[in-house]
């Protein structure tokens, strides 16, 4: 932070971290130290968990100290509404008092949204638009198999309302999960596509953070942090040193995911997450780590423009010799993440830019305004088209 005063803050992170290799076999313990009796695990219906076996191994764990064990593996990407509220209504009949969250975003929010919604009753859209609020939720254990939300420690949980075409957080203090267990294991398994999609996600969360208006001191650190760990996983990969599969690279990256779910819980994101999300709300196929990176290139030249100073700190921590060339390097990431895509290959035209950003200025304002300085319809105007266009 360049202006220290007047700096304020309040930290309480209420989730205990579990952070390595092999902690996932922990799951059943913390479970039991929650007061949990019925566990449900929540898990996406997508396949690839299963196949590698990664639910069967939590499945186990479980079971080893509770008789009775619920899965719920019909999450999707961009949990709906509906969806969080078919979780509620599996939690409610199967007589379940706990909730173990195994999977990316998607996963731990629906899990989240729902152990807030079975408390204060009601339907999510509720929640989503700010109806109900909640004042407790199920105990919950978050174990991400990706590297990029960073869910686990904060207290958002993302999640669409199909019919108004709204990709909102519900945002509560009680939706922290109560145990974070961050096993980089999982994340072994993750196809070269993901890997970046959702390291990108973790770099867009850190950047966001550390150059929003509500960055303090410790937002600051933990984004700092974040982006090291992924610079360095970067500058491996252009040498041709590292490779996703590289020993340690998986376990960097999850703590660069979780530190920067720290930065947002504290500082939120911007301009990015609030097109992407306006991306997902009309086409709910697009991930949305790549979607982000998709807009990430148009971005760096706006932003680099509003806090250019800021910005030259951050190509430092990249090594960079050209401070004001941000865009190039954000350029140059997503190259080597393997993310080179535009819009357009996702079904976005020129003539959507206008609906694109009505729904992120109506849905996703508080983001917005979280850019020093704000931003301008004309400069959102530019970011999208441009990223339509692949450029
Ligand atoms: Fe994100």
């Amino acid at each position: 932070m360049s202006d220290w005063s007047g700096v304020s803050f309040r930290f309480n992170l209420p989730t205990k971290v579990v952070f390595g290799r092999g902690t996932s076999g922990e799951v059943a313990k913390e479970a039991l130290s929650l007061g949990i009796r019925v566990p449900v695990l929540v898990t996406t219906a997508g396949g690839s968990l299963r196949r590698h076996g990664h639910i069967d191994r939590v499945e186990k764990a479980l079971k080893r100290y509770f008789q009775d064990v619920k899965v719920f593996d019909r999450v999707t990407t961009n949990p709906t509404t509906d969806l969080v509220d078919e979780l509620v209504n599996y939690i409610r009949v199967e007589g379940a008092d706990g909730l173990v969250a195994l999977g990316g975003g998607s996963a731990i929010d629906t899990a989240k949204a729902a152990s807030l919604v079975f408390m204060g009753g009601g339907r999510t859209k509720d929640y989503l638009l700010g109806v109900r609020k909640g004042k407790e939720a199920l105990p919950l254990i978050a174990m991400p198999t990706t590297h990029g939300t960073g869910t686990e420690v904060n207290k958002y949980a993302v999640v669409t309302d199909p019919e108004l075409s709204a990709k909102v957080a519900i945002v509560s203090r009680h939706i922290y999960p109560k145990v974070a267990i961050v096993d980089p294991s999982f994340m072994d398994t993750l196809p070269p596509s993901l890997s970046g999609a959702t390291t990108f996600d973790a770099l867009a969360h850190a950047l966001e953070s550390y150059l929003s208006k509500s960055v303090n001191p410790l937002s600051e650190m933990f984004a700092l942090e974040a982006i090291k760990q992924i610079a360095l996983v970067y500058k491996g990969m252009k040498d041709g040193s590292l490779s996703w599969g590289s020993p340690g690279v998986r376990d960097r990256l999850a703590w660069a995911s979780t530190a920067a779910g720290i930065a947002i819980d504290q500082s939120r994101t911007g301009i990015l997450h609030a097109l992407e999300h306006a991306l997902s709300a009309f086409n709910p196929e697009l991930h949305h780590g790549l979607g982000l990176a998709m807009l990430a290139a148009a971005w760096a030249k706006v932003i680099e423009r509003k806090v250019p100073d800021r910005v030259s700190e951050i190509v430092k921590v990249f090594g960079g010799s050209k401070p004001d060339h941000f865009h190039e390097l954000i350029s140059d990431v997503i190259h080597v993440f393997g993310l080179e895509k535009s819009l357009r290959e996702y079904g976005f035209e020129e003539e959507d830019v206008d609906d694109i950003i009505e729904n992120a200025r109506t849905y996703l304002g508080a983001l917005l305004s979280n850019v020093p300085g704000g931003v301008g319809d004309e400069e959102l105007r530019f970011i999208v088209t441009e990223s339509i266009l692949g450029r």
